[in-house]
């Protein structure tokens, strides 16, 4: 199935919003969803989510805007495991296990840049963009090396609208089908703008729930999202494994002047895509963000934030306008990092069976019905080792 056609287009998100502000209601699921807070901190449940969904599946790694240039490349751990993808001079996105073949350090060394090659900084052994061992110095020391085999560890990777998914393992096709059902998330006009890395001391399903639901608008940010935002009003739709939720801007009501069909949705609401298990698209007003909240372990989760923005044309203006953005959404994102860091904390000592997801929680429903069918229905399979040789 199309999971771009299970979208509602914007004419229709908007008309919902303001049906629901017109009548003080917002999307209800059909249920609410009973999780039980021991799948937050045993230590079994986590190494199941880690070995047989967030490294089992393709997940979403990084922006295509950040690798334009044949030689620009992309590192940094995914759950784990090093990771570097780089653009080809065929112009093909490629990943690879981001360590060299001699004795294992990173060949990119840098979350971000562009290179002719990626060079080993340990003996300087050298591998092209395709990931093919180009060159290694005094290389009579090694006699019975086979060179055709030693080029970087190769990693499935694809590019899907805008994004580039990589897999560390080799995915099934109904997995392969589900990247190529996604929508275009990031259109071309976007140009990469800036990567930013945070620690958060969370579990790093809280930290996904965090931009699933508008319920906490009011209570956790009183004074950034709530006053330009709704209490609780949100369109929330899934497609496939995947979820989006509409969080509209009280400026919305100003559409109702206009045509049904000349409505867009770009400055009126934000988009924040769930791409399963852990990827979230969030789009603002001249810029968008791509969120990958990735587990450092069971208690904490690093978010890395790549900016991404079609209005940013490099003048100071435009910096300008981009930083005041970010400062108020840094702001925000503090307010609800302290609330996911204090549920972290009381996880040991909570005596309750569950969490209980309200009605309009339905978006995390759907994520963790995914995650349970997937844990519930896998037997790990290891017949394809991608590492071997
Ligand atoms: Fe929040």
């Amino acid at each position: 199935m199309d999971a771009g056609t299970q979208l509602a287009d914007d004419a229709a998100v908007i008309e919902r919003v303001l049906d629901h502000v017109d009548s003080h209601t917002t999307d209800l699921a059909a249920a609410t969803w009973r999780e039980p807070v021991e799948h937050y901190r045993s230590p079994e449940r986590y190494a199941a989510e880690v070995d047989r969904v967030l490294r089992r599946r393709p997940v979403a790694f990084c922006p295509s805007a950040a690798l334009v240039e044949p030689g620009a490349f992309v590192a940094r751990e995914a759950v784990g495991t090093p990771v570097v993808a780089v653009r080809g001079r065929d112009g093909l996105v490629r990943a690879f296990l981001n360590a060299c073949s001699h004795r294992g350090a990173a060949v990119a060394g840098e979350s971000t840049g562009c290179a002719k090659a990626l060079v080993c900084p340990y003996h300087g052994w050298t591998y092209s963009l395709d990931g093919r061992l180009r060159g290694i110095p005094h290389g009579h020391g090694f006699p019975d090396l086979d060179r055709g085999d030693g080029g970087l560890v190769p990693l499935w990777s694809v590019e899907r609208g805008g994004l580039v998914f990589v897999a560390q393992h080799p995915p099934t096709p109904e997995m392969v089908a589900e990247v190529g059902a996604l929508p275009e998330l990031i259109p071309d006009r976007f140009r990469f703008v800036k990567v930013t890395e945070n620690d958060v001391p969370t579990n790093w399903k809280i930290a996904v729930e965090g931009f699933l639901e508008g319920y906490h608008i009011r209570s956790t940010h009183p004074d950034t999202f709530f006053p330009i935002q709704y209490d609780n009003v949100n369109v929330i739709e899934q497609f496939g494994r995947n979820n989006r939720v509409a969080f509209p801007y009280r400026n919305i009501e100003a559409l109702r002047d206009v045509d049904p069909a000349d409505r867009h949705a770009d400055g009126y609401l934000t988009f924040a895509y769930q791409l399963f298990p852990n990827v979230i698209v969030a789009t603002q007003p001249g810029r968008t963000s791509l969120i990958v909240l990735e587990p450092r372990g069971i208690d904490t989760t690093r978010n890395v934030a790549y900016t991404l923005s079609d209005h940013h044309d490099g003048t100071t203006a435009a910096e300008a306008v981009l930083a005041k953005e970010e400062s108020f959404a840094a702001k925000g994102a503090r307010q609800d990092r302290a609330v996911m860091t204090s549920i972290q904390r009381a996880l040991t000592a909570n005596p309750r069976e569950h969490f209980e997801f309200g009605l309009f929680e339905g978006a995390i429903g759907h994520f963790h019905r995914q995650l349970a069918a997937l844990l519930d229905a896998d037997t790990p399979t290891d017949e394809h080792e991608p590492r071997d040789g």
